[in-house]
C-alpha cells in the first residue's frame, strides 16, 4: 500500500501543484555545473516526484531552465519534462534566452502566462532584465498582472516569477533580487485574492508571510546556495522541489522535499558559477 503523502488530507477541490526550478540544463551532455550533471539531477528529481504517484494539476518551472546558448538545452529539457504527470508551465530566468522560450511550447511543456484551474488563477511573469542577473518587472508585466487580477476577482491568485521580491538575508543573492519588489508587493496589497508569490533563482528554501501573502522560494533541481551567507557559497544539501496544495478557500499548504543524495562530484569550494 502507498504511504500517506502530502496531498492526502487536503479537502475536495484542492489543486495539486509541483514547483521545480533552476535546472540549468546544458546544450552538451558533457558539460557540468560545479561538477553536477544537471540533466541527470533533474531526472532524479522527477523520479522522486513520481514515487508519490500524485495526480498533479500543474507543474510550475520558474526559470534558469537552460544554462548556456543553443537550442539543444531547450529541446533536451522538454524531453525530460515529458516524464512529469501534468502540464509544465515555464517562465524564463536570467540564464535563459527569451527568444528561445518558444521552444518550450511543445508536448507537455507550455509558456502560457495565465492558467485558470479550479478556484484559482496562476499568473506567470517574466522578471528578466536583459544582460543582468538582477530582475525587474517591466510595466507590461505589472499591467498584465493587474489586468489578470481585475479580470478574475472571484479567483484566488498564485503569482510566479524567477527573481525574489524580498531580501532573503544573503548579501550577494539580495544584490541580484527583483529591483522593484516593493512595487510588486504594493500592487498585490490591493488585491486580497492574491494569496502567494513563488520564485526560483535563490537555489534554497525560503518561506515568509506578508499581510496574508505567502512568499516562497524553492531549492534548485541541481546545485544549492548556502542560506544566510553574504558571499557565494555552495550548500551540500541535495536537489529538491516544492509541493503546493491550493485549497478552494484560498489557503496554501506547502512543503519542500529533496532527493536522497547529492551528486558525489559536487565542487563544494567553488567561488562562483
Ligand atoms: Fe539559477
Amino acid at each position: 500500500m502507498r504511504p500517506d503523502t502530502f496531498f492526502d488530507h487536503a479537502p475536495a477541490g484542492t489543486l495539486r501543484l509541483l514547483q521545480i526550478t533552476d535546472p540549468h540544463i546544458f546544450s552538451s551532455t558533457h558539460d557540468r555545473l560545479l561538477g553536477v550533471d544537471t540533466r541527470d539531477s533533474l531526472r532524479q528529481v522527477i523520479e522522486r516526484v513520481n514515487i508519490e504517484k500524485q495526480p498533479l494539476d500543474a507543474t510550475l518551472l520558474t526559470g534558469d531552465i537552460v544554462h548556456d546558448e543553443g537550442n539543444e538545452g531547450y529541446t533536451a529539457v522538454r524531453d525530460i519534462l515529458e516524464g512529469l504527470p501534468s502540464p509544465v508551465y515555464c517562465l524564463p530566468g536570467n540564464h535563459d534566452e527569451r527568444t528561445k522560450m518558444a521552444l518550450l511550447d511543445h508536448g507537455n511543456s507550455h509558456t502560457d502566462k495565465q492558467v485558470l484551474l479550479g478556484d484559482w488563477q496562476i499568473i506567470l511573469l517574466d522578471s528578466v532584465l536583459e544582460n543582468e542577473e538582477a530582475g525587474f518587472l517591466a510595466d507590461d508585466e505589472l499591467n498584465f498582472l493587474r489586468q489578470a487580477l481585475e479580470a478574475h476577482p472571484d479567483r484566488h491568485a498564485l503569482i510566479c516569477m524567477h527573481h525574489h521580491p524580498v531580501p532573503i538575508g544573503s548579501a550577494w543573492m539580495d544584490s541580484i533580487r527583483l529591483r522593484n519588489g516593493d512595487e510588486l508587493l504594493a500592487l498585490l496589497d490591493r488585491y486580497p485574492r492574491a494569496r502567494g508569490v513563488i520564485w526560483g533563482h535563490i537555489h534554497q528554501e525560503y518561506e515568509s508571510r506578508r499581510n496574508g501573502l505567502h512568499l516562497l522560494g524553492s531549492p534548485s533541481t541541481c546545485i544549492q546556495f548556502e542560506p544566510g551567507n553574504d558571499d557565494f557559497a555552495i550548500d551540500p544539501q541535495p536537489p529538491g522541489f516544492r509541493w503546493l496544495a491550493l485549497l478552494p478557500d484560498g489557503e496554501i499548504r506547502t512543503t519542500v522535499l529533496r532527493v536522497a543524495n547529492v551528486a558525489a562530484t559536487l565542487e563544494l569550494g567553488s567561488g562562483g558559477y
